[in-house]
């Protein structure tokens, strides 16, 4: 069932997650199973289950090509329970970021350029792989939805955050966004 993904200014996004406590809950599989209906609609690279309102430790994201991020290399589809994050590197890099719960807008965020991250997945067995680049960006992005973050709190620089149609309004996104 696709859910109402939750906007901005909601104060359920600005709550910290508690953990997943029966990976094998019928309802956890339900929630799982929605949240992916919802991102495919939305045309999402990610979705953490506190957008739909849902204040678990439960993250999805992954895609093979993405028009709303067409430039972006295939990130695995990763369904993660009760996620874990391990910066490898200071070193952070800027790109631009969008949100399923702020639609039409992207601003410039800095994030760590490799990290290591993991969870348990749905059949019960622990995941842990190291990512760079925009993967690496999109599981931070999402692991932030989990502690109650969203991306405009980490912009640095304001003037770069705005609305897709004014920030490149020569893109294909601009065109993809405004519907
Ligand atoms: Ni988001």
């Amino acid at each position: 069932m696709i859910r109402e993904i939750l906007k901005m200014g909601d104060p359920r996004l600005l709550q910290v997650a508690g953990p997943v406590e029966n990976i094998h809950d019928l309802t956890l599989r339900a929630i799982i199973a929605d949240m992916y209906e919802t991102m495919h609609a939305a045309n999402g690279v990610g979705l953490a289950a506190p957008q739909i309102g849902v204040g678990l430790r439960l993250m999805i994201f992954g895609f093979n090509e993405n028009p709303r991020y067409p430039n972006e290399k295939p990130v695995p589809v990763t369904t993660l329970i009760n996620p874990w994050l391990e910066v490898l590197t200071e070193e952070t890099e800027e790109d631009w970021e969008g949100c399923l719960s702020a639609p039409g807008m992207r601003g410039l965020v800095p994030r760590a350029t490799r990290i290591r991250y993991g969870g348990t997945m749905e059949d019960g067995s622990e995941l842990a792989r190291e990512a760079n680049g925009f993967h690496a960006r999109v599981f931070q992005h999402e692991f932030d939805h989990l502690n109650g973050v969203l991306y405009p709190q980490r912009i640095k620089d304001m003037t770069k955050f705005g609305f897709i149609e004014a920030l490149f309004p020569e893109s294909e996104l601009a065109a993809l966004e405004a519907d």
